[in-house]
């Protein structure tokens, strides 16, 4: 016999939400019997292979397949000199679901020049992928080298500020106040540049997609996040029209933001697939994953603070230069959050960017604020220092009760509970004391304020709902599981908007054959489709209510709807509870196999309610480092975060999400590092054994804290995200905890060794 008391799987009707249930998922993943959408077969499936260029900038001069084509089991080879050509190419745009999403706007195959190092020179159509991958290295190419530039050393001197960045959704520079004044009034300034590795994201699962066409229509299995961007994209690249296309995007092996855009291989995969006759399988290699699906980018950033000798604010600089393509204007947004966070009148963001022979950066992890809040939270860390305040307090002086920006109230905010419950947690009164050494070892404290933008949808986010004869629920939005744990937490937002249990409902989504809703970025999954499904499964329930209502036969026949709630499964009078009937009584009287309602949410539902608030997810980070005094070694010994990320669909999923975030955050600190060869202009560590990340052993004493705050203007459920926010500001929490423990300051990441000694 066991003492330990069975997990909460099967809560009351109408009270799954916030619980910690497992995975749906879970089981069929951890025993390999998982299908990714790497892993639909169809009949006559064949494989292609992508070589890459290896020089960075030039021309390929000549071409010659003819060993590949030679080789065993090879049906095709495919060049700039015999692909079709692309029907057209779709802006930059990132809108994720209501347009097409290309991750750069320069398409591969259509012409001899080179732009960056692994761009696709050739594809190999063959019967197994290792032959296709084998005949790739039978094609000799000749190419014409022009020198190339690739890091950001070589061209910080062509910088030039971008009218707009971020595919144009955002400007190159936003200004508020006047800054001169405020660093003219400041009695205490600090000035600090910091520099970033590239990193790239490296999910499990490489991206990898299956192009079959029947009929003129064209069927894809693509690793995405979102199916519709793919869909929109390649209507656009082909020249399709959307319903000629279905792109299945079920269970995705991981991304960390790399299958959010629409790359080249979806579309080359079916073009492969077109002109062969055949189904086309293209999976990239992990090395190709370096060099096909965008990266985040090497960056430096300035940040000024100009504040009174109190510690408060009054002017704030932030500046941001990093490298994009030759061909888009793309950087990371990382100055967004970081202008919001803090009471200062007086602020200037600038982005500044320079061209060099790589693809187009893009999403990772934490976009934006992962490096921007290193920046602006290690400042403060200095600030704290030079005017003697405790870091916390400095933050608390600092407290901004609208947003800066607009002037707005938040919708919530919760942040001085986290700083509270995160100090409490790391025991942060320690810090006070002259920092401490054991051994050879110095203990030090960190910590950092974490915040992550809430971005309101563009276009409305739908979802279906039916309930059977047999009292089940199937609930459906064209959203891609990829490891967040949407196919568990939607089952249970519909389940308490239905009254059911939630054994009883289902949650079905990767297809654009299911009602649209954005691709799950930027931590906007759980809030977009969640409040489609709550819209979706409120209206089957109004329906089937109305339904009873109407129903002579029904024990509720003549009630008002008001008078009718769902208890114990079942719609019922809310006085008397046990005058009622289920669904599954109310559908089989009829001899109604089901009922079904669409639900939708988008910028009307939040033009009432969140256009009169400002927006942001809040948290703060603490650490605890130990750093050895001769070697310079960082050992982390303990992280706590504290976050208010609004209603928690499933605490058990937010909470790993949270640490996840806490863990890449200590991977970016310590450890994230694409070495780029400016001589080569190519990456150098394009593996899983070079480029480092966290394993366990690595994995500290981790505590994730969740703060309560009810929110009514970010969406129906008052769902914020924990997607990315557990990321933000743990490096700089990190960085700080290694100055209290050292007296140094790091402005490098990932930090490493070198430089303490
Ligand atoms: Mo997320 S890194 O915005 O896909």
């Amino acid at each position: 016999m066991t003492a330990t008391a069975p997990p909460a799987q099967s809560p009351p009707a109408g009270e799954a939400l916030g619980r910690p249930l497992r995975r749906a998922d879970g089981r069929e993943k951890t025993t390999g019997t998982a299908r990714y959408s790497g892993d639909h077969a169809p009949a006559g499936l064949t494989h292609a292979a992508l070589l890459g260029a290896h020089i960075a900038a030039g021309r390929i001069r000549a071409l010659d397949t003819t060993g590949a084509l030679a080789a065993e089991g090879v049906r095709a080879v495919f060049t700039h000199e015999n692909l079709p050509r692309i029907a057209a190419q779709p802006p930059l745009l990132p809108s994720l679901a209501g347009g097409p999403a290309p991750g750069q706007t320069f398409f591969p195959l259509q012409d001899p020049e080179i732009h960056y190092a692994g761009q696709p020179v050739a594809m190999v159509v063959a019967d197994t992928w290792e032959r296709a991958l084998h005949a790739t290295r039978l094609i000799r190419v000749d190419y014409e080298e022009a020198p190339s530039a690739t890091v950001l050393d070589q061209i910080r001197h062509t910088a030039f500020e971008p009218e707009k960045i971020f595919g144009g959704l955002l400007p190159g520079r936003a200004t508020r106040g006047d800054l001169a004044a405020g660093l003219e009034r400041a009695e205490v300034t600090v000035d600090l540049t910091f520099t970033y590795a590239a990193n790239h994201q490296n999910p499990l699962e490489t991206c990898t997609t299956t192009a079959s066409w029947e009929g003129g229509r064209l069927f894809l299995y693509d690793s995405a996040q979102g199916p519709a961007a793919t869909q929109h994209t390649l209507a656009v690249l082909l020249g399709l029209p959307h319903a000629d296309i279905r792109v299945d995007s079920h269970l995705v092996g991981g991304s960390f933001g790399c299958k959010a855009m629409t790359w080249a291989h979806p579309a080359l995969a079916a073009l492969a697939a077109r002109e062969t006759g055949s189904p086309v399988r293209l999976a990239l290699t992990r090395e190709q994953m370096f060099t096909s699906c965008g990266h985040r980018e090497e960056q430096e950033q300035r940040v000024t603070l100009g504040a009174l000798r109190d510690g408060r604010l009054v002017a704030l600089r932030h500046h941001k230069l990093s490298p994009t393509s030759h061909f888009d204007d793309w950087a990371e947004p990382s100055l967004e959050a970081a202008s919001q966070l803090y009471a200062c009148e007086n602020y200037e963001g600038r982005y500044l960017l320079a061209r060099a022979h790589t693809m187009t950066p893009t999403f990772m992890r934490c976009p934006g604020e992962a490096t921007g809040l290193f920046a602006l939270e290690s400042a403060m860390d200095e600030l704290a220092q030079r005017t003697g305040l405790d870091p916390l307090e400095l933050r608390r002086r600092n407290h901004a009760e609208r947003d800066p920006v607009t002037g707005k109230p938040w919708s919530s905010k919760g942040l001085q509970e986290c700083y509270a419950r995160g100090a409490a947690l790391i025991g942060w009164e320690r810090r006070a004391a002259p920092p401490a050494r054991e051994g050879d070892w110095l203990i030090g404290l960190g910590m950092a304020t974490a915040a992550y933008p809430i971005v309101p949808p563009v276009n409305p986010q739908r979802a279906k709902a039916r309930v059977f004869a047999d009292g089940s629920a199937l609930v459906q939005a064209g959203v891609a599981e990829f490891g967040t744990g949407a196919t568990t937490a939607m089952a249970q937002v519909a389940a308490d908007a239905l009254g059911l249990p939630v054994d009883a409902c289902r949650f079905e989504g990767g297809s654009t054959d299911l009602p649209n809703v954005s691709a799950a970025v930027g931590s906007m999954g759980a809030s977009y489709t969640g409040a489609a499904v709550h819209a979706a499964a409120t209206a089957l329930r109004a329906q089937l209510i109305a339904q009873a209502i109407a129903d002579p036969e029904s024990p509720l026949h003549g009630a008002r709807a008001a008078d009718v709630t769902l208890a114990g499964g079942r719609m019922v009078l809310r006085d008397r509870p046990e005058t009622g009937e289920s669904y599954a009584q109310l559908l089989r009287r009829h001899m109604q196999p089901d009922a079904e309602a669409t639900g939708s949410w988008g910028p009307a539902d939040l033009t009432a309610s969140g256009s009169s608030h400002a927006m942001l997810t809040f948290g703060a980070q603490f650490a605890e480092v130990a750093v050895d005094a001769d070697l310079g070694v960082i050992r982390v010994r303990r992280l706590v975060g504290a976050f208010a990320p609004g209603r928690v669909l499933n605490a058990r999923m937010a909470a790993n999400q949270l640490m996840g975030g806490m863990l890449w955050g200590l991977g970016q600190a310590l450890l994230e590092r694409t070495f780029m060869d400016p001589a080569l202009g190519r990456w150098n560590n394009t593996s899983l054994g070079d480029y480092l990340v966290p394993v366990n052993a690595d994995v500290p004493e981790v505590t994730v804290e969740l703060v309560e705050v009810h929110d009514e203007a970010v969406n129906p459920l008052g769902v914020k995200g924990v997607g990315e926010i557990g990321q933000a500001g743990t490096a700089a929490a990190l960085a700080n905890a290694v100055h209290h423990a050292t007296g140094r300051r790091l402005t490098r990441l990932p930090m490493s060794l070198e430089d303490l000694l």
